[in-house]
């Protein structure tokens, strides 16, 4: 057999999926699993949008022209307006899913062998796209004691160097639910100016703040250069399926080269797209986006109030998105997921994303657990009963082996 590519082999799989087969198991031994390892919301799709799927009127299934349907670049241009940030529709593109809007971000800010800057821990799958396109993360640690906030510029300007090309971060973020104050952001900004650096936010939770308020990096009209935003219906309109994201700048010649991007790509998904157009044409969409935001609110205060009773897990409240990085009191978090899942005797139990997946720094992360808090209230409650009661055996488990 040929061999396969280094590269390929090196690319991390998502710690987020990487235990499903002991789920899968668990499952067909009758068990019943809290998934808060991934962040799929069980909140329904809004009804404009799946009739906007349901009543397209076509005959062929064609491609979409690529750099997206006039319906569904229109209905963005005026969504972005609304949120005071003003895009015409060739500062635009739509991609498959805020994923492809990151690998095309990449390839246009990066060479191979360029770094690009990430706040750790982050959203694995950015270890994965930069790997794939041959690019090093110089990560950026950020700590739980300070809710994941950012160190001082001068700590992030000591890990610039000649090859560093981009920041990239989530925000509001994914793992931490951190939403930068807006001294955060003018720092980052100040840095990309000095450093010259492209800034490519990834604001696909943009809604989903609890305290303080976002700031679209879009809005600093000194970085409009630099800016590349990612957005994506996934989680925001409960639409991951729909895979319809969003790559957009200001700058002509990083569009020129996204649309170059597109056309090799050929186009993003059609009925997804006649979904957005749908949804975002019905006047009470802002509503039903605000009723999303107040029932992942509730479900976050919820866990954070159980979280609170049970020995040993720190964590300090996130200010957006629907996760929460939690500290375990366990020295190998991968360990204890796994365990959950295989040797938890409940009839119910949970599954975790383990930290250490979410850290390019080695060491970093072990006793950590990521939470998606995308599940109704009682089983979020649930879902905490099991990890307590889990968190008990197991420690009990592994001090017995340690003495005999
Ligand atoms: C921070 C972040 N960016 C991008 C994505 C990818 O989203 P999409 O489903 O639009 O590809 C996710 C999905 O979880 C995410 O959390």
């Amino acid at each position: 057999m040929p061999e396969i590519s280094a590269r390929s082999r090196s690319a991390p799989s998502s710690p987020i999926r990487r235990l499903y087969p002991l789920a899968r198991e668990a499952k067909r031994k009758g068990k019943h699993v809290y998934h808060l390892n991934i962040g799929q919301p069980d909140i329904p799709t809004p009804q404009s949008y799946l009739s906007g799927v349901r009543q397209a009127d076509i005959d062929v299934l064609s491609y979409a022209p690529s750099p997206g349907l006039e319906v569904a670049l229109e209905a963005l241009a005026g969504y972005y307006g609304r949120w005071n940030i003003p895009l015409h529709e060739e500062e635009l593109l739509v991609t498959t899913g805020g994923s492809e809007a990151i690998t095309f971000a990449l390839n246009i800010a990066c060479d191979p062998g360029d770094r690009v800057l990430i706040p750790e821990p982050f959203y694995p799958n950015y270890r994965g796209y930069a790997q794939l396109t041959n690019v090093e993360v110089t990560p950026i640690t950020t700590e739980r004691e300070d809710g994941f906030h950012l160190p001082s510029s001068q700590d992030i300007e000591r890990l610039i160097d000649r090859r560093s090309r981009a920041l990239l971060f989530s925000h509001p973020g994914n793992p931490t639910g951190v939403v930068y104050s807006e001294a955060e952001l003018e720092r980052l900004v100040e840095l990309a100016l000095r450093h010259d650096l492209f800034i490519i936010a990834d604001e696909v939770y943009r809604e989903f703040v609890y305290e303080g308020t976002h700031r679209s990096l879009m809005s600093f009209p000194e970085a409009a250069d630099r800016v590349i935003l990612v957005d994506s219906i996934s989680k925001r309109f409960s639409a991951c399926g729909a895979r319809i994201g969003v790559f957009a700048s200001k700058n002509k010649q990083v569009m020129q080269e996204a649309n170059k991007c597109a056309t090799i790509r050929l186009s993003a998904p059609t009925f997804g797209q006649l979904g957005l157009a749908s949804f975002l044409a019905d006047p009470h969409y802002a509503e039903v986006i605000e009723g999303m935001i107040g029932e992942y609110r509730h479900r976050r205060a919820v866990l954070c109030d159980a979280l609170e009773s049970v020995p040993g897990i720190t964590f300090r409240r996130p200010e957006g998105a629907f996760y929460i990085m939690i500290g375990l009191p366990v020295t190998d978090a991968e360990d204890f997921v796994g365990w959950m899942l295989t040797d938890f005797p409940g009839e119910e139990t949970v599954m975790l994303a383990p930290g250490e997946g979410f850290y390019a720094t080695p060491g970093k992360g072990c006793d950590e657990a990521r939470m998606a808090y995308v599940l109704q209230e009682q089983n979020l409650l649930s879902a905490v009963a099991a990890l307590e009661h889990g968190l008990e055996l197991y420690n009990a488990t592994q001090k017995t082996a340690a003495n005999t």
